[in-house]
């Protein structure tokens, strides 16, 4: 029976937050904990799924396609969606395992979906007839549709595509309504520190996909195809509801604010990154309403100590994680001081991780 490993890494967005789904820009790095599938092809019409993390294994019909609300929807949606994409799959053993912390605002669930994808292709493709939809197949949608259809978040393409296109020591700066990308760097001498606020408040799902009606909704009203394309001269005339105005005018701002953070980190401008930062932030927080108050103390914390450049909340919020950018020979004194500071204002002990840009997805040893 043949047999394939890759893994694919878990993702930390610099800047550019809740603008993926509205056509905009983001600029995620790819991080240095993976996700690995191992996928087994058996000639039995069935997919056998083990988490290691989870210490549990069910078994599915292949042509069985109903969700079942818990976290085999990730890798059975991409079975799936592969599948309807004209990829000859037969039965498969999968055997998952995992170190990106699920619940983090770290992507586990796109590097589950990417190395799952890429294992059970790389069996496809070792067959004599290889369909001609595999070449033009693009992982990363295809793993976004999975999680679109198989599970309730109507995520972007934020955390699928930088799982798939990630780049050792750069970040990626992505437009989201084109796809074009572009690898940004991050000033040397600076480390990705990110903070585990060790929370994830239970109305994430929900909340995310509210705010994704919120900016259609506003786009519709002020004429124009997604927020990408708004301004802020269009806001005070639109009769756009309070909530969708802060919507639209979060998106308009962070949208420049990525622009101007991947020139700043160019011409090495520290000071502008760290700004630039601290407004994503309270954007977020303000007009966007997503950070949470465990958020928002990592963040002050962070503001207060030596080293640090800037800090904001990472990913879709109500918890989850921050990223630090620090000075390089400050990060052993900024993460106790900052895991100190944390635990002191709520209670919780943070989890720290100082990170590397590393590579998208690629075949690993079994
Ligand atoms: C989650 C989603 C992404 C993106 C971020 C917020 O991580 O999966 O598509 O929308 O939230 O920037």
């Amino acid at each position: 029976m043949r047999k394939f490993a890759f893994r694919a890494p878990g993702r930390v967005n610099l800047i550019g937050e809740h603008t993926d789904y509205n056509g905009g820009f983001v600029l995620p790095a790819a991080i240095d904990l993976y996700t690995t599938a191992v996928a087994e092809s058996i000639d039995e019409p069935r997919l056998v799924i083990h988490s290691s993390n989870f210490n549990e294994t069910h078994e599915f019909n292949i042509e069985d396609e109903t969700p079942r609300g818990d976290w085999t929807d990730y890798p059975r949606g991409v079975y799936v969606m592969l599948r309807r994409a004209g990829v000859k799959l037969t039965g498969a053993n999968l055997a998952i395992r995992g170190d990106v912390p699920l619940g983090a605002g770290l992507s586990s669930s796109a590097s589950i979906e990417v190395a799952v994808a890429s294992s059970l292709i790389a069996l496809d493709l070792s067959e004599d007839e290889k369909p001609t939809t595999q070449k033009s197949l693009n992982l990363a949608l295809l793993c976004q549709k999975a999680e679109n259809e198989f599970t309730e978040a109507r995520c972007g393409i934020m955390d699928q595509f930088i799982a798939v296109h990630g780049l050792v020591g750069r970040a990626i700066m992505l437009d989201c309504e084109t796809l074009h990308h572009t690898p940004a760097p991050i000033p040397t001498g600076l480390s990705l520190v990110i903070a585990n606020t060790m929370v994830k408040h239970a109305l994430a799902g929900g909340e995310y996909n509210q705010r994704r009606s919120e900016c259609e909704s506003a786009a519709k009203k002020l004429g124009v195809p997604s927020l990408r394309h708004a301004t802020l001269a269009m806001l005070p005339t639109a009769r756009l509801a309070p909530s969708e105005l802060r919507r639209a005018r979060h998106n308009i701002t962070e949208n420049t604010r990525v622009l101007q953070f991947v020139e700043a980190a160019k011409h090495n401008d520290l000071a502008t990154l760290g700004q630039l930062m601290a407004a994503s932030h309270a954007s977020l927080r303000d007009d966007f309403e997503v950070s949470c108050p465990e958020l928002n103390a990592m963040v002050e914390a962070a503001q207060t100590l030596p080293g640090l450049i800037g800090a904001r909340m990472t990913g879709g919020g109500f918890g989850g994680s921050t990223i630090n950018l620090v000075h390089t020979e400050d990060v052993p004194a900024f993460r106790e001081q900052l895991a100190a500071a944390y635990q002191r204002l709520t209670s919780i002990t943070p989890q720290i991780i100082v990170t590397k840009a590393s590579a998208g997805v690629h075949a690993c040893s079994i």
